[in-house]
């Protein structure tokens, strides 16, 4: 298995390129199902996440053909796929693909809506909570779909094909109203959606339907409008940039100190974050070509932070913040109200002499002057890119175990860091 060997300490100047978002790139691969055309996807990020995607789909019965490099394009720039959905074989999402990434749970929904029957294995407990899908199959339900349990599968049937309907979250789901947005798109007649999640990957999948046919409304807003169409085409879409990953990055050069710019990122999909860490003292642009993080010398104030849905402060960047709050000058707080149990990367940081105390959602986070480098790994995605962050600003070597957590989410992760003066490598084996 792959390790990440960091020696901390120095400084990161230069430019990160930003791919194209991972949380935008899987729906979207999963709105091919609604059509029989083909979809193409520019700027599609290379991660584990994505090319296990395609084997699932593939077991549909989905074609998807990676494009060769065009002259010019260079190792970051992200890959185009052509993807139809022409056949589709198998309705069937079993459970040896699904437990493996939750989002594959999404098929559901155009599956139902275009071939009128799906059978999905339930996705199970993953590392940072339970997270059910009780307000997906809600969602379904809403639109006139019959769902059933039977032995870890859930099976969805609508022979006469979905009905628009009324769709109220009781709390902000952006699965749900990825499900929701799919599934209204080929109902017939209207449905609204409320209390929709906000998420600017929820805005990019519905402009993507929008190219296809589809015909929503108020997307970022929390109030969606879908009317049915009978049909969708194919299109041309574009992926948006991966904030997370802008934000990631910021964090990582405000914990190294040093001058980068994250190319290609949009600060609007990170106004929360970018101002987290303006508190903290660290300085940001916003450019015409991307997003500059500076931070010089001066020490990093600490901040009191709560995850919430967009616009607010992502939960998906709660790990990678608190790993810079352990070096801030103070006591900082952090509260998560998205996923319980998100807090597996706080053994670990402690293990690189961080002082974290928990006390339910709330990590309160105490500033040391230095960290030490140790052997740490990670149970999920984030957690583990928190400890990479953390190993920038430690003394000595840092082994981060269980690379493939990253691989999923984060191109190229040592690459980019290594251009901008990281000591970072990738053990193979
Ligand atoms: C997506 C993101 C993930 C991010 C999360 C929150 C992708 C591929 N993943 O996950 O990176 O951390 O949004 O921004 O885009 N919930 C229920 N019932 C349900 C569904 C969700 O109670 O049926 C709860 C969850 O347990 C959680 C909250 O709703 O507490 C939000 O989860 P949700 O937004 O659905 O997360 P995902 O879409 O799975």
């Amino acid at each position: 298995m792959d390790r990440i060997r960091i020696y901390g300490g120095q400084r990161l100047n230069g430019t990160i390129p930003i791919s194209g978002a991972k949380n935008a790139t899987l729906p979207l691969m999963i709105a091919s199902l609604l059509t029989d055309k083909t979809l193409v996807l520019d700027n599609v990020p290379r991660l584990a996440d994505v090319n296990l995607l395609q084997r699932i789909l593939g077991n549909h019965g989905v074609d998807i053909m990676v494009s060769g490099k065009r002259s010019g394009e260079t190792q970051y720039d992200g890959q185009t796929l052509h993807i139809s959905a022409a056949n589709v074989i198998d309705t069937t999402a079993p459970y040896e693909l699904v437990s493996r990434m939750r989002a594959s749970f999404w098929v559901v929904a155009p599956l139902v809506a275009r071939m009128g029957e799906a059978k999905v294995s339930m996705p199970g407990g993953c590392a940072i909570g339970t997270r059910p899908v009780d307000l997906l199959i809600m969602a379904l339900e809403r639109l006139g779909v019959e769902i059933e349990i039977d032995r870890g599968y859930v099976i969805a049937r609508a022979k006469s094909g979905l009905k628009g309907g009324e769709i109220k979250f009781p709390k902000v789901t952006v699965g749900g109203t990825h499900t929701a947005l799919m599934a209204a798109s080929l109902a017939r007649g209207t449905t609204v959606i409320e209390n929709a999640a906000r998420e600017p990957e929820v805005t990019d999948v519905a402009d993507c339907l929008n190219k296809m046919g589809a015909k929503i409304t108020g997307a970022g807003t929390s109030r969606i409008v879908v009317e049915g169409v009978a049909k969708l085409g194919g299109a041309h879409h574009r992926v948006l940039p991966d904030r997370i990953e802008t934000g990631t990055y910021a964090m990582a050069a405000a914990m190294a100190g040093g001058d980068v710019l994250l190319e290609n990122a949009r600060s609007e999909l990170l106004q929360a974050a970018l101002d987290v860490l303006v508190r903290a003292g660290v300085e940001i642009t916003a450019t015409n070509t991307g997003v500059r993080v500076k931070r010089n010398g001066s020490g990093l104030a600490p901040v009191e932070v709560t995850t919430s849905p967009f616009p607010g402060f992502p939960t998906d960047l709660q790990a990678q913040l608190m790993a810079l709050m352990t070096r801030a000058k103070g006591t900082s707080h952090i509260t998560e109200t998205i996923f319980e149990n998100r807090f597996m990367h706080v053994q670990e940081l402690v293990r690189l002499g961080a002082h974290i105390q928990l006390d339910g959602e709330c990590a309160t986070i105490e500033g040391v002057s230095a960290l030490k480098g140790a052997p740490v790994m990670a149970t999920d995605l984030r957690a583990s890119v928190s400890l990479v962050i953390a190993a920038l600003a430690a003394e000595g070597e840092t082994i981060v175990n269980r690379v493939y957590h990253l691989d999923r989410g984060f191109e190229r992760l040592e690459d980019k860091l290594a251009a901008c003066g990281a000591a970072i490598e990738r053990l193979s084996g």
